[in-house]
């Protein structure tokens, strides 16, 4: 098992978006589980699996929510059962819990209540054991499948549940826009990372390009001026942090192109134009995860 946080602290650079078109990639390959995570509170990505593009509710989802909810199977009450001091976390985890897109995709949802984790009592120490935890049982569960790839959505904060994701995945994921901001905040979000982790090891970190633009008319160049500035700087950054930081990390090769028709991914699936590069996005990441030097 494999796990993978998106994580950027700048809002709407595609975290949501790519990450869902990453899980939906991986569990297109014979043979590959994925699990996807929504553990931002504003739940854009459980609210896309809720409702089709014209407000109508997803009835199957629905249904399986109520019954999640009232059951007390939610990713809050875990949180909840888990931070309950002195009760043993005695949490079992099964389809109650996991909802299954398709046979090979399955996904854990967010629920309002997250929305006010943040002003509870919850302790920072006592939170970042959560995911290592929750993974153990999911991994260990007679009931479910052995997940190749974990992804986790996250919100652009750093947040208690992040927090307690970027303690033990695999691997961070920063897509970056091809604007100023963004090698700006992956400077901020790179100096800091490690100070935040340790003494948790510190995860791989992967940049990669979302919304790369083409050159306008007949160029043959790959990128258009911009996207090639700004994708040269998020390159330095990265060198700079792998030399002073003493982080492992990469700007991927791979981008993925900017295409209106990404917005309907979640309930329709990666636009044909799009799987080519997130398949070629996902073979550089994997590439990475395995890659032990
Ligand atoms: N490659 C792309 N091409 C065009 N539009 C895109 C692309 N990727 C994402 N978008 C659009 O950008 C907007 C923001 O995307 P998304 O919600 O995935 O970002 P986010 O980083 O998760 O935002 P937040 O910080 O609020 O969680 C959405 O309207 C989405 O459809
Ligand atoms: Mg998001």
């Amino acid at each position: 098992m494999k796990t993978i946080a998106t994580i950027n602290f700048k809002g709407g650079v595609g975290k949501t978006t790519v990450t869902w078109c990453l899980g939906e990639t991986v569990s297109q390959i014979p043979g590959k589980h994925t699990l996807m995570f929504d553990l931002d509170a504003q739940m854009s990505l459980t609210q896309a699996v809720t409702f089709n593009e014209d407000g109508s509710p997803i009835r199957s989802f629905t249904d399986w929510q109520q019954r999640s909810i009232e059951r007390k199977k939610t990713i809050f009450n875990a949180l909840e059962q888990f931070t309950t001091p002195s009760e043993h976390f005695d949490f079992p985890i099964g389809y109650d819990f996991i909802y299954q897109i398709s046979d090979t995709y399955h996904f854990v949802p967010a629920i309002e209540d997250l929305y006010w984790t943040e002003l509870e009592v919850f302790e920072r120490t006592m939170v970042k054991e959560f995911i290592r935890r929750l993974l153990a049982k999911i991994d260990n569960s007679k009931q479910l499948p052995k997940y190749d790839f974990v992804f986790f959505d996250c919100p652009p904060s750093f947040s208690l549940l992040s927090y307690s994701v970027l303690s033990c995945c695999d691997l961070v994921l920063i897509p970056i826009n091809p604007d100023f901001y963004a090698t700006k905040g992956l400077n901020l979000l790179l100096n800091s990372l490690r100070m935040r982790i340790e003494p948790f090891p510190v995860p791989k970190i992967g940049v990669f390009m979302n919304k790369a633009k083409k050159p306008g008319g007949a160029s043959l160049r790959r990128y258009s001026q911009e996207t090639e500035r700004y994708l040269g700087d998020a390159k330095t950054v990265v060198q700079s942090a792998i030399m002073q930081q003493r982080l492992k990390a990469k700007v991927f090769d791979a981008t993925i192109p900017d295409r209106v028709g990404i917005k309907r991914a979640v309930q329709e699936g990666i636009p044909f134009e799009l799987k080519q590069p997130f398949r070629d996005l996902w073979q550089e990441i994997e590439e990475f995860l395995n890659d032990h030097k």
